[in-house]
């Protein structure tokens, strides 16, 4: 971005629930087998929060590791972002209540809705802010409590989701480097393909609309599909021309983990090789906002991304909505940017 400061991601932090539901729990409660959905999605497992957890306790653990990987302190923050479809309650906004969580005193806070590619919406808004020196650091959440909001004697969703929480602090990087290009979608016509119909100001709570569990995700699974796999790979193109990088200068892609065989499509499409691509939905299912930044974590964990490597995060969901970003990788701040 010409004529604005470079920025990056300083540091992540990941954090997901103990307790682990498998595919042969689901075969307990549902008419559903471990060999339909591993072949279907390619999930395996996923992590279900207590209920005593909600996803300002979530996202207060992946903060915190974050924070402590950026070498940054709470009090630095100028500002926190949380995406999440599943906030602690209407308002306050859970980036509030994470704030006091935090001690992030000097922070502005508030919430961002835009469903699984909540991460994308938030990490864009936020590097405009850091981009124009109206602030240096910023710390930006994904983090769901789906299983609160999930049916669970409904097949077609029950199987797919799981909680998490993933975070990145984001901030000033030397020139050149950290945020290459972004692309943002809306398709509002297809809202009702996949929403929590109930709780709202359009269906308020009430004995009828719980009994009609309409308190609980749903989603046209089938129509959703299509969706993905045309935005992902729309998306993706655009970043990379935005940023004039070739397919093959790709190192790493991060992808919304919603369907093994949506990323299989993206992975084929752009000719990427397995070591390329990070999945773990194997391991977690569709954590909506949260599933981008918690790969990226386990990714840089693993040692997967190197300085100067062309990382894609790649994201679609509800709203529609859809989005990615380029960053070309530097997690060094610019110099001079901690006077
Ligand atoms: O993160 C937000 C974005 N979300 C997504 O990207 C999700 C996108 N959609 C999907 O991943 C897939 O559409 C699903 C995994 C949800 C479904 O897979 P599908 O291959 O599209 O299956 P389908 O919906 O066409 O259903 C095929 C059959 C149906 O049976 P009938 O009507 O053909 O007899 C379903 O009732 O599979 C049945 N089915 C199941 N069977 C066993 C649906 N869920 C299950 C299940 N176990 N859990």
């Amino acid at each position: 971005m010409k004529g604005l400061r470079s920025v990056g991601i300083l540091g992540t932090g990941s954090y997901t629930p103990e307790r682990v539901l498998s595919n042969f729990d689901l075969e307990k409660m549902v008419d559903t087998t471990d060999e339909w959905i591993v072949s279907r999605t390619g999930i395996r497992e996923r992590r279900i929060c207590s209920e005593e957890q909600a996803s300002s306790d979530l996202a207060f653990e992946a903060a915190k590791r974050a924070l402590k990987k950026a070498n940054i302190s709470a009090e630095q923050l100028d500002m926190i972002i949380v995406a999440t479809v599943t906030p602690d309650m209407s308002f306050p906004s859970t980036a509030c209540l994470l704030q006091d969580k935090l001690g992030a005193t000097k922070a502005a806070a508030m919430d961002l809705s835009a469903a699984c590619t909540g991460f994308l919406y938030g990490i864009t808004t936020a590097t405009q802010f850091i981009a124009n020196g109206m602030y240096k650091y910023v710390l930006v959440v994904g983090v769901e409590t789906l299983s609160k909001i999930t049916n669970y004697k409904d097949r077609n969703t029950c199987v797919l989701f799981g909680d998490g929480s993933g975070a990145a602090v984001l901030g000033q990087v030397k020139d050149g480097y950290g945020f290459q290009s972004f692309e943002l979608g809306a398709d509002g016509s297809g809202g009702s393909l996949l929403c929590q119909p109930a709780g709202g100001s359009r269906i308020p709570a009430s004995v009828e609309s719980i009994e009609n569990n309409l308190h609980y995700l749903s989603m046209a699974g089938g129509e959703v599909f299509k969706f993905a796999v045309r935005v992902m790979n729309s998306a993706t193109e655009a970043v990379l021309s935005k940023a004039g990088v070739a397919r093959d200068e790709i190192d790493l892609l991060v992808p919304h983990q919603a369907n093994k065989r949506i990323i299989d499509s993206a992975v084929q499409r752009f000719g990427l090789s397995e070591e390329k691509v990070v999945i773990n939905l194997d391991r977690y299912g569709n954590m909506s906002s949260a599933s981008i930044p918690v790969a990226l974590d386990e990714a840089i964990e693993a040692g997967r991304v190197k300085e100067g490597d062309n990382v894609i995060l790649v994201g679609f969901g509800g709203g529609l909505t859809w989005g990615a970003t380029l960053l070309k990788w530097c997690t060094t701040p610019a110099e001079g940017s901690d006077e």
